[in-house]
């Protein structure tokens, strides 16, 4: 199988109207998107599946896997799911929350609209490891560690502009 570069391989998920939805989803901090989010990880997934040398057509899979590791389709921070949640007390809301559940969710919506197979499934399931399943397989391996990895950046990112926004504020 021939190789596929990034952008060949992710342009008609990015083009999809409901992966655009994704812009107006706020995730790690205030410049933060569910799409940028995702799109950093596939493309750091696609750089770790090429140095772990996988075989092209797994390359593609775990790139889109990572893609749509959070295609759950709600804003988490938005009222509508603070409402949701209130629903739940004790255990059930434990149960309910969206770090344990997303990714389930995620796996489920991406394989209606865009289909996946097994393994891509599992990745997506279990990109929440520790708060989700144990990864089966090397492509949930390589999801969960772009997600934590992109994560921990963007969480650092946000984390510094609010300290600056608010050193500013002292300043002014
Ligand atoms: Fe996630
Ligand atoms: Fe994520």
């Amino acid at each position: 199988m021939a190789e596929r570069d990034f952008n060949d391989i992710t342009a008609d998920i990015l083009a999809h109207p409901l992966f655009q939805e994704l812009h107006s989803y706020p995730h790690h901090g205030p410049q933060n998107s569910v799409y940028d989010h995702s799109l950093s990880a596939a493309r750091c997934a696609y750089r770790m599946a090429r140095r772990f040398h996988m075989r092209p057509e797994r390359v593609e899979a775990v790139t889109r896997a990572a893609l749509l590791h959070d295609f759950f389709g709600y804003s988490w921070q938005s009222e509508q799911h603070r409402r949701y949640m209130r629903r739940y007390s004790g255990w059930q809301r434990v149960k309910h929350m969206h770090a344990f559940i997303h990714g389930a969710h995620a796996a489920n919506r991406a394989d209606r609209v865009f289909g996946l197979d097994q393994r891509q499934k599992d990745a997506i399931t279990s990109h929440m490891f520790p708060l989700a399943p144990f990864p089966k397989n090397s492509e949930a391996w390589v999801v969960t560690l772009a997600d934590k990895v992109v994560a921990t950046r963007e969480m650092t990112h946000g984390m510094f502009q609010q300290l600056e926004a608010l050193r500013s504020r002292r300043v002014a």
